[in-house]
């Protein structure tokens, strides 16, 4: 069959290799890159860590508004389907590029393969959520990354080619370690030891275009009381800059990493703190206890079995956690074993796609 794949965003090219690695196996695949993500660390660094093959397409749409950008894929990508006449597009996750990728496919009559459906925070004023909605309701095929997506989806309806086949970001999480750990300088780079210092992500809507909210975030942290390793994502670049209140010495604002120093900057935190989806699994991977700087989560299952808990971003509730939060021994497989990606692959090449 001949696929075509979606990327815009950092955490989807991550999720792209490892079904692009099983997929090509057996199948075409066209990769298309929307651009929604085009800082060189946002982007071109994960294809030169991860041996992702070049995008066959560079759509270049850039940064704008949600309409402004979602239009310009629309636009752009039509005119690449109806060029390329795949049998199926796959999308994944919950960008714009995810939501403009569905809408251009079930036009077009052509089946959507949606990675990593089924998720919910049930708040609608999160673009993500819109974007999941929209794009659960167009596709043909659902790869769930847990038994409550697939349960999420039953409840809306979607019963057929619903797959829980785990987390793709956990096949890349543990096919990548042991690189991580040889070629990562970053521990002696930022004179780190192992254990301690804490590592924090923010760039969700609801905390960088919230004042107040990130105002908070901003307090909390410099009261931790230890090193904060602290990536800045330029959404939250910009926001931070129309701040009044300064961070704290104890945290260290950083460039985004690659791949390979994130990993091993998340293996020897103590705790991280971070309002994405994506850094809230990868938590859990490490076996590291997660503050989640958010009211609500998609990842409830991280939450349910104790590594993760929810502190929104209220000062003493996120200072009280970052001391006392203690995650149980056991950690169940949540997220699968590792093969999603290749369960993927399978199951692409036997199931009937097309359009409802
Ligand atoms: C997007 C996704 C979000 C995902 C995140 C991963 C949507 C609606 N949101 O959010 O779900 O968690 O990516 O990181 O699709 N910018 C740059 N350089 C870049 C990219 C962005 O400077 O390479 C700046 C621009 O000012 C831009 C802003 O960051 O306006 C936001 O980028 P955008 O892609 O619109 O949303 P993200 O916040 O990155
Ligand atoms: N990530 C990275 N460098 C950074 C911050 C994050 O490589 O400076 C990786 C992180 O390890 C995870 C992915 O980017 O694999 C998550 O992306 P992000 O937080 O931007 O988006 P989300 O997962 O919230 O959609």
């Amino acid at each position: 069959m001949k696929f075509i794949s979606v990327v815009g965003a950092r955490p989807e090219f991550i999720q792209a290799t490892p079904v692009s690695r099983a997929l090509r196996k057996n199948h075409q695949e066209i990769l298309v890159h929307t651009g929604q993500h085009y800082d060189y660390l946002m982007s071109q660094t994960f294809f030169d860590e991860l041996g992702i093959p070049a995008p066959d397409y560079n759509l270049e749409v850039g940064s704008g508004t949600h309409a402004a950008q979602t239009a310009e894929i629309l636009v752009r990508f039509e005119e690449l389907v109806l060029k390329e006449k795949p049998d199926a597009v796959i999308i994944r996750g919950d960008t714009n590029s995810t939501l403009a990728g569905a809408l251009v496919a079930s036009k077009l009559h052509i089946p959507t393969v949606h990675i990593e459906a089924g998720e919910r925070s049930f708040d609608r004023r999160m673009p993500e959520e819109i974007n999941r909605l929209v794009a659960d309701q167009l596709s043909s095929a659902y790869f769930c990354v847990s038994q409550a997506a697939v349960d999420q989806l039953a409840r809306e309806g979607i019963t057929k080619n619903v797959f829980w086949v785990g987390d793709v970001m956990l096949d890349a999480n543990l096919a990548n370690r042991p690189l991580a750990r040889q070629k990562s300088t970053v521990l002696s780079k930022l004179e780190l030891d192992p254990g301690k210092y804490s590592l924090v992500t923010v760039h969700r809507a609801a905390n960088t275009d919230d004042l107040a909210r990130l105002s908070n975030i901003v307090t909390a942290l410099s009261n931790v009381g230890e090193t904060v390793i602290f990536p800045v994502h330029p959404r939250t670049r910009g926001a931070l800059q129309k701040l009044d209140v300064q961070f704290g010495d104890n945290v260290r604002q950083i460039e985004p990493v690659g791949y390979y120093d994130m990993m091993v900057l998340e293996e020897n935190a103590r705790i991280i703190a971070t309002d994405s989806g994506g850094v809230q699994r990868e938590a859990y991977f490490w076996s590291k206890p997660c503050l989640t700087l958010r009211d609500e989560t998609e990842w409830t299952e991280t939450v349910q079995v104790g590594w993760n808990k929810l502190v929104g971003v209220d000062v003493d509730c996120i200072l009280s956690a970052w001391k006392t939060f203690t995650p149980p021994a056991e950690q169940p497989p949540i997220f699968g074993d590792g093969t999603a990606g290749e369960k993927i692959a399978n199951i692409l090449g036997q199931i009937q796609l097309s359009v409802h």
